[in-house]
Parts: structure tokens; C-alpha cells; sequence
């Protein structure tokens, strides 16, 4: 029998290493001949871990396993489907997978993340193949036309980034994985990486041949040690197969790929400060332009690109751009792999098609906060994004839409909250984030930062009421306006959102705000 236990950082921090043992132990003494798979994570974390077993009408799913649980499951003939208080059915049926678009994340949990034989016989490295047979021009036309926006929050067209690489003449162009996942709430990258690595290092690969670079480096965030060591061995199996190396697939394209830990520096997510800090040097941010595309690490044309912005190249290239184009609404194209967290009773992945709103998300997919209490605010975006209130839960995912609301996608994580949260803390916490996170390369993010946490103390302690809250708005104004990168210049929408939106927390008549 085939059983699948997680070796996704959220399953193994839940037992799921402890459980794996068990389960072989078990069927060892039982004289059972089964096969351990250490998939990905399904994404449903509430009931990692999850474990399941291949019968013939499909994978059957069973969680969250206990060590505890494992005699039982044995006793119950799990490993045949059998009757058990955790079985929760044909995996691929149950309602959160069901409804969801998963084109990225296809993969994610149904194979074997380091198998290379696995990844081929599930559709992997079909767009790489194909990207073989054109001109490089027409691969960035299929990115293009696919409508693909950068993932990793500024949702940036990734063809036209792409094209400006290809049309720059170089010795030499690099590709830059920035997997320096650093936004609150957000983990889409990491699970991803732990789950279908190779299909990262297809699409850097697609992007290499796109553009005409040969090295690739991932920027992974240090905190990330399964990530780092689910790499490497994806790198070292796609190199022995010639998927990577000086001779890709005997097309005479060569691509170099190499994991580079980050040092645990939120602003070294920022691009240009990431390429600082690949270069060797400390995470400052440069002034722009000139643009990475033009000058990027080490002064050559770069492409950086966010883990799920390569991630979703190689679908494109194998269904052809308009295939993904065919998904979403407006101009947000394609899927995007939602990441809910906080306080939500159902947290997860949830990859779906932009055009899904907040609500559904927040109670179809997460089943309402996870304390039972009304869910207040979420926040969107990472810990620079705004918070939502209510009223604008039926807003559909589309990066358009939410910039009409003053409030950005982001990476797409979703952090809820119920209605104890104190939202003038919030605001004082956004703050202090940037204070403690900023470069310190411009006056408004490193100074502002700082005097923001001061004011925000005098408010929440009464003092000086109006004159208080103008003085944030007016910070507010020069940090977004005089900022150099996204730290200093978004930590007013958490700030703003959270005074507009919530003005009974800072003190404040709601009617007379209104
Ligand atoms: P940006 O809007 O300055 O740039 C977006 C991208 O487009 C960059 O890669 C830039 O080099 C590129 N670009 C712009 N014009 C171009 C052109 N003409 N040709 C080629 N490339 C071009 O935004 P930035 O500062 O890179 O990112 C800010 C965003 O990052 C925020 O919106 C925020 O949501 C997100 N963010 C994400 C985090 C995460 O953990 N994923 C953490 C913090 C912020
Ligand atoms: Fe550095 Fe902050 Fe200025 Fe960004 S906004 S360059 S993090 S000081």
C-alpha cells in the first residue's frame, strides 16, 4: 500500500515526522508491506497531519493524525480505506479542494516533491519542452499574452519585465528567485518550494531560455531550512537528468541554478536590496533606475521574479498563454494561491481564479474566525497592507478593485481578526514594524517610523486627540510620498486604513470621521 504523510514545514511542526515513523513501525511488526510518500501539504492545515492512502477509488484522506492515533488506524485497516472517526474521504472530493482553480499548486501534495521521475509523469517539464522548440522572443509573447502579473505583490506584467531583459545586450544575464518570503500571514512560496520544487526550477529555467541568461540563484529566506533542503536535492536530480547544467536537454542552452540563504532582513525582499545582499554586501535599498531588468546583480540585466510568478510560467508554456488568460477578471489574470491565517477557523492554501471575494474566502473556505466571534477586519497584503472592514468583504480579488479601496492583493495572504482587536495597536504596530525593519537609507521611512510609534502612544493614551491624529496623517503623507522603497512608503495603509475604517478605536466619533 501507498500512504502519503506531509513534509511540509506545517505538517512536520504538528507531528507529522513522529507520525511517518510510527506508521512504518507499525506495519513493519504487522509484516504489512507499505511505502512511505513524504508528499507536500494539500494545504489544509487543520487537519495536518494529513495522512492518506492510494485504493482504487482514489486517495483516502484521514486527519489530523495523532501519534496516538496510529494503532487505531491499523486496527481500522486504513491502509485499505477502512472505517475510522479521521476518515474524511476521497481527498480530491472534499469541499475545500473541490472548489478550488489549482494551476499552480496542481501539484502540491500529490506528488513526490523531490522525485524527478514523479514530476515527469505529472505533466513536468511539458512547458520547458516546449519553450525548447520556440524562438525566445515567442516565449515572453506567451508570458505575455498568458496576462501573468508578478506574484510577488507589485503585480508588475512579468512578459513585459521578461521582454526587457531580452531586448538588453549583455555578456551576461541573470535570473533571480526572490523567495524571500517575508509578509506576515503569507507562506504560498515556502509550501511550493517544500511541495513542487521542481516546478520552480522549470520555470527560472523558462525564463533563462526566455532571456538568454545562464545563471539562476534563489534568494531563500533563512528561516526556510525544509525549503533549503528540498532544493538542493530537486537542483542535484535536475542536473544528474540534464534538465540544469551546460547542455539543457542536449539544446546546447545552458542554465546554472544555486540556492543562496538570505540573512532573516524583511527589506531584503525588497528586489534591488535583495541583489545587495546576493552581491555580498548590506540589504540597502538602491535607488531606481536604473531598473534591475537593465542593471540588476552584479550591474547585468536581471530577471527577478517572485517563487509563484516562475512557478506559474510552466503551466503557460505547456497550455499556451491563453489557456491561463481564460482565468480571473479584468485585468488580474490567471489564479492566485491565497494564504489564510490569523484568526480563521479553517487556515490553508486556497488557489484560486481572481474574482473570488473576501467572504467567500473568509467563510466558504475558512469557516468563519476561529474563536466563533464576528470577524472585524482582515488584513490583505502583508503587514503593509490595509485592513478591510467589513462592509468591504464582498470585494472580488482583483488587483484593480482593491486599489479602488486604497488596499493591495499583495502576495495574497489574508490575515482575519475577530471583533476584540484593538485596532489603534494595529496601527501602532505597523509603525514600529517599519521602524524595525527599515534600511535607514531615507529620512521619512527611518525617522517617520519611529515618531509614528511616538504619536500613535500620545493617541492611544488620550493626549492631545486631533491635533495627534493630524500629525499621523501628515506623517502618513510624507512617508507614502518620500519614501524610496515599499517599506516606508506603504506602512501608511495599515496606519490610514486602520483610522478610516475603525475611528471608534482611535478615539474618534465614527459619524463625525464618516
Ligand atoms: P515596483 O512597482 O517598484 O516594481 C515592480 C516590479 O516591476 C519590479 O521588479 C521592477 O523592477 C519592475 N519594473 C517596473 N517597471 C519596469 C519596466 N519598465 N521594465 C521592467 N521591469 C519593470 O514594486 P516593488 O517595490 O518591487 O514591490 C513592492 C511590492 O512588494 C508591494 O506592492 C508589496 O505588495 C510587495 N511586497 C511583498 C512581500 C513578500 O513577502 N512577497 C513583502 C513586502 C512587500
Ligand atoms: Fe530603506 Fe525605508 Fe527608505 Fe525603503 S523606505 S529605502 S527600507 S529607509
Amino acid at each position: 500500500a501507498r500512504i502519503y504523510v506531509p513534509r511540509d514545514s506545517s505538517a512536520l511542526s504538528l507531528g507529522a515526522e513522529k507520525v511517518a515513523k510510527a506508521i512504518a513501525e507499525h506495519a513493519a511488526r504487522q509484516n504489512l508491506a507499505v511505502e512511505i510518500i513524504r508528499n507536500g501539504s494539500r494545504g489544509m492545515f487543520w487537519l495536518e497531519p494529513l495522512v492518506e492512502v492510494e485504493t482504487p477509488a482514489g486517495r483516502i484522506a484521514y486527519g489530523p493524525v495523532d501519534l496516538a492515533d496510529v494503532p487505531s488506524l491499523f486496527a481500522a485497516d486504513f491502509i485499505n480505506g477502512g472505517a475510522h472517526a479521521l476518515k474524511l474521504g476521497v481527498t480530491d472530493e472534499l469541499p475545500w479542494l473541490k472548489q478550488q482553480e489549482r494551476l499552480t499548486f496542481a501539484r502540491v501534495g500529490i506528488t513526490d516533491p523531490v522525485s524527478l521521475t514523479d514530476y515527469l509523469a505529472h505533466d513536468g517539464y511539458r512547458g520547458l519542452q516546449n519553450a525548447l522548440a520556440l524562438q525566445p522572443a515567442e516565449i515572453v509573447q506567451q508570458v505575455t499574452d498568458s496576462g501573468l502579473r508578478g506574484r510577488g505583490g507589485a503585480a508588475f506584467p512579468t512578459g513585459i519585465k521578461w521582454k526587457t531583459v531580452h531586448d538588453c545586450k549583455a555578456d551576461q544575464k541573470y535570473i533571480v528567485c526572490n523567495a524571500d518570503e517575508g509578509d506576515s500571514g503569507t507562506y504560498s512560496d515556502r509550501m511550493i518550494m517544500e511541495g513542487d520544487p521542481f516546478v520552480l526550477i522549470e520555470g527560472m529555467t523558462i525564463a533563462a531560455l526566455a532571456v538568454g541568461a545562464t545563471q539562476g540563484y534563489i534568494y531563500l529566506r533563512s528561516e526556510y531550512p525544509h525549503a533549503l533542503a528540498v532544493l538542493n536535492e530537486a537542483i542535484q536530480h535536475a542536473r544528474e537528468k540534464h534538465y540544469l547544467g551546460p547542455n539543457i536537454l542536449g539544446s546546447g542552452h545552458a542554465f546554472e541554478l544555486e540556492v543562496r540563504r538570505a540573512a532573516g532582513a524583511y527589506v531584503c525582499g525588497e528586489e534591488t536590496s535583495l541583489l545587495e545582499s546576493l552581491e555580498g554586501k548590506r540589504g540597502l535599498v538602491r535607488f531606481k533606475p536604473p531598473l534591475p531588468a537593465i542593471e540588476g546583480l552584479f550591474g547585468k540585466p536581471t530577471v527577478v521574479n517572485n517563487v509563484i510568478s516562475f512557478a506559474s510560467v510552466p503551466i503557460i508554456l505547456d497550455k499556451g498563454g491563453a489557456f491561463y488568460r481564460d482565468y480571473g477578471m479584468g485585468r488580474s489574470r490567471g489564479t492566485l494561491p491565497i494564504q489564510l491565517a490569523g484568526n480563521i477557523k479553517h487556515g490553508g492554501l486556497v488557489e484560486k481564479a481572481f474574482g473570488v471575494t473576501l467572504r467567500q474566502l473568509l467563510y466558504d473556505f475558512g469557516g468563519g474566525s476561529a474563536t466563533g466571534r464576528p470577524i472585524r477586519a482582515v488584513q490583505v497584503g502583508g503587514p503593509l497592507g490595509a485592513y478591510l472592514p467589513e462592509s468591504q468583504f464582498d470585494t472580488p480579488l482583483d488587483y484593480e478593485e482593491f486599489s479602488k479601496l486604497w488596499a493591495v492583493l499583495g502576495h495574497g495572504g489574508i490575515v482575519a481578526f475577530d471583533d476584540t482587536v484593538d485596532m489603534a495597536k494595529m496601527a501602532r504596530y505597523a509603525f514600529e514594524f517599519c521602524a524595525i525593519e527599515s534600511c535607514g537609507k531615507c529620512t521619512p521611512c527611518r525617522i517617520g517610523s519611529t515618531r509614528g510609534v511616538e504619536v500613535m502612544d500620545k493617541i492611544m493614551q488620550g493626549r492631545d486627540h486631533a491635533q495627534n491624529i493630524a500629525l499621523v496623517r501628515d506623517l502618513s503623507d510624507t512617508m507614502l510620498n518620500g519614501s524610496l522603497c515599499a517599506l516606508g512608503g506603504m506602512t501608511p495603509y495599515p496606519v490610514l486604513s486602520a483610522i478610516n475604517h475603525f475611528p471608534e478605536d482611535f478615539g474618534l466619533n465614527k459619524k463625525a470621521q464618516a
